[in-house]
Formats: structure tokens, sequence, C-alpha cells
């Protein structure tokens, strides 16, 4: 048995599920060890209550049973399924202030931690980093959103059931589209990735799926060539159709809309209905294109883990604990071709820098990555005619699309700063 060592663990950010999965791996595996596992309220501010002494270091000492339940539940391991977060989490936590930041500070070395196990997505890990260097600490990241865009894992803990979620509502929504012969738009989180829009949309059969990296924002032609799309579906295959959105898509002013889908909805209506009054070939003997929005919201946050993310969230939690004991700090655990890794956050930071300063996303789709050509491949409409045109054509080493002002180092200089080459 390793010497016993004192280890925090907290949440930060957006819940998802699986964080309580990623905890109870971490208290089960740490208490085998004899270890202390000490659960911090509410991200970091739970450090500043430990200062203030609002908490006792015995009042967050987390049990390798989890919680006591009476009766023939008696000792179940709810932690596993539930969604949420037991500890509670924030993404609003203040650690730029002097003072707040002294209390944060106090509230770990009161603790006297071995280390800190902090559960986030790349905000949080550029946070927490930050604040491990300010203060020693000894810092392991478990990545978790259900955007899927944290930097240099291929999956966080959340997303397979986010994808899950949106997959199920897609299939919902097929029969009152079928019903009412309608085309139904639902929007995804994902934040400024599409990850979690493409992934739904292909395993819930949508006809279209607009990704912010391959639709920045909306724009007149893609609503036209939008109509036209569903206009020869109508003609040649059935009445109705499911379009996804990302939430990232921005609006035709290129501004941010938290109802993009409405937004989208509504302009189908008015450029099919414009359509139909001119006399438009593709739209003879059509009514213009109805359209119902649904905005899938925080339910994508919700819902017992599938069994991908309780893996995930277990072997992850583990993993980090394997850290902490061979003394590896500073390193995010990562998946990476079907395997459980690490990765040191001094060679990750700048990226995550860089992209936080250009207001650019950390892991978004690859364009060109198998993901999107599946649903090329299927016909899927996704966004830009001409994307469509040059990736059929297959013209050899030629093969590009322009991500028009979708924003990645590209520069030498911008490399170099965003520290990719040194990954
Ligand atoms: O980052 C996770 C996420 O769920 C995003 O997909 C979404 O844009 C955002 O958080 C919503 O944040 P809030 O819960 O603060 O509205």
């Amino acid at each position: 048995m390793s010497r016993q060592k004192r280890i925090g663990i907290l949440t930060s950010g957006g819940d998802c599920p699986g964080l309580n999965a990623i905890i109870r791996s971490v208290v089960k595996y740490a208490s085998l060890k004899g270890w202390e596992v000490y659960g911090i309220p509410r991200s970091i501010d739970g450090f500043v209550d430990i200062a203030k002494g609002k908490l006792q270091p015995e009042d967050i000492k987390l049990k390798e049973n989890g919680y006591d339940i009476p009766g023939v539940l008696q000792g179940l391991d709810v932690l596993h399924f539930l969604s949420g977060s037991v500890l509670g989490s924030s993404s609003k936590e203040n650690a730029t202030l002097p003072e707040v930041t002294h209390e944060i500070m106090e509230g770990y070395h009161r603790l006297q931690l071995d280390a800190l196990i902090a559960i986030g997505g790349d905000d949080s890990t550029e946070k927490m980093y930050n604040l491990s260097k300010q203060g020693n600490w000894n810092l392991v990241i478990i990545p978790k959103t259900i955007n899927n865009d944290v930097a240099f894992t291929e999956r966080s803990v959340g997303f397979d059931t986010a994808c899950n979620t949106a997959t199920q509502a897609l299939y919902d929504l097929t029969f009152t589209a079928a019903s009412h012969e309608r085309i139904m738009i639902v929007q995804t989180m994902g934040r400024d990735a599409g990850h979690l829009a493409l992934h739904s949309g292909i395993a819930g059969g949508a006809d279209a799926i607009l990704v912010p990296e391959l639709t920045p924002k909306l724009n007149e032609k893609l609503v036209d060539e939008l109509c036209r799309y569903i206009a020869h579906m109508r003609q040649y295959r059935r009445k109705f159709a499911l379009i996804v959105i990302g939430e990232g898509v921005r609006n035709l002013e290129g501004q941010k809309d938290h109802y993009i889908a409405e937004t989208l909805a509504k302009l189908i209506n008015e450029h099919s209905r414009k359509l139909c009054l001119a006399g438009d070939e593709m739209f003879a003997g059509m009514d213009e294109i109805d359209t119902r929005a649904t905005i899938l919201g925080h339910l994508q946050r919700c819902g017992v883990p599938t069994s991908f993310d309780r893996i995930l969230a277990t072997v992850f939690g583990i993993k980090a604990v394997n850290l902490i004991e061979q003394e590896r700090f500073n390193r995010i655990v990562i998946w990476e071709n079907g395997d459980v890794q690490s990765k040191s956050l001094d060679k990750i930071i700048p990226l995550i820098k860089w992209c936080h300063k250009n207001d650019a996303c950390t892991s978004p789709l690859d364009p060109d990555g198998f993901m999107v050509r599946t649903a090329l491949s299927l016909g899927i409409f996704l966004g830009d005619w001409e994307h469509h045109h040059l990736v059929f054509s297959n013209e050899g080493e030629n093969v590009y699309y322009p991500t028009n002002n979708y924003l990645q180092p590209t520069t030498n200089q911008e490399i170099q700063e965003s520290g990719i080459v040194n990954s």
C-alpha cells in the first residue's frame, strides 16, 4: 500500500452526465489505497468556504460507499448512475480578484492536500492551471463536456450521453414531422463545436446538419440552397425532413443567437413562400415549407450516463489516481486511440490560451474528417454546396474546403504561439 495521501476533487463548469461516476471511481480506488478524498463543493468556491471556516475538512470528506441509502438499496453505488454533480459545480467562479485568489489558496492549504483532481472543460482547465501555478498545487485534470471540445482528447465524459439524448429526440420528432409533413429543425448545444450536432444528426437520420465549422453563419445563399434541397426531397422522396443545427452557428448578422433554430425556421418559411409566389419551377404545385423548431437545451446535460460514459468516467478516475500515486502532476487525462493516456498541461495550455484569446474553439470538427465525409456520403446537406461538389468530385490533392472565417492557427507565428508544435 502506498503512503496515505489526502486528495481533493472538484467539478467545474457546466455539468454533464458522468461527473458522479468519475467521483465514485476516484473515491473507490483511492479508498482501496487507504487515501482520504475531500469533495470540494461548488468548484473552487468551496475553498473559500473552508478558508472562511464555513466548512470544516471533516464536513467534506467523501466515503467509499458514497451515500447511505436505507433498506434493500443500502450500499448501492448510486453515484455511478446519477447525472449532475453531487459536489455542485460553477462556471462563474471568480478566481481573478486578488482577495478571492488569496482565500482559494488558504482553503487549499488548510485541507493539506497532496493533490487536486479537477473535472472540467477547457475553460476550467485554463483556470485551474493558472491557480495551480500560483499556489503550487499538484493538479490533475479530467476532461468532461457534452461539447467534446477539449483539446487533445478524442472523448470527454458526457458527450456520448448527450449524443444519445439528441439522437433519441430526433427519433421522437421523426413521427410528428412525418404526420404533418413538416420540416423539424432541432438545435443542439455544443458551443462553438459541431461534434454533438454532427454525431447525433448522423445517428438520428437527419437530412441536413449545420455546424459552426462548415457554416459559421447563416446567409441567404445557404437558405436558398436549403429550401431547394427540401423541395427536391419533397418531389422525389418524402414530404418531411429533419434539420439539425448546432448552437454555434451565427445568425445572418454574424451574431450569436440563442434561438438559431427558430431563426432558421422563419428564414426557410419566408424564403420558400417567396419562391412559391415567384413561380419558381422547383416549387411548382407546392406550398411554402412548414417549419417547426425544437431547442433541446439543458436536457442534453441530463439523463443516466451511457455505458461508454460510465466506463470513460471510471477509467479516467483511476488514471488520475494513478498519476497522483506516481507523482506525475500537472497533467490532463485523455482518451486516445481507444486507450487512456495523459498529457502535460504545460504542453497543451498554450493552445488553449491562444484559442481563448482569439475566440476560437480548442477542438473543432475536422472539415475533412471521416464524420464529415460520412455525412456527405449519405447525401446529408452540410451547408455549403461548393463543399459538397469539391468533396464529391474528389479532385485529387486539391480537395479543400475553405472554412470561411473559421479560426484556427494558420500562420507559422500563430502555430508557434498556440503551442501546437510542442504537443
Ligand atoms: O459547455 C457546455 C454547455 O452545455 C454548452 O453546450 C452550452 O452552450 C453551455 O454549456 C450552456 O451554459 P449554461 O448552462 O450556462 O446556459
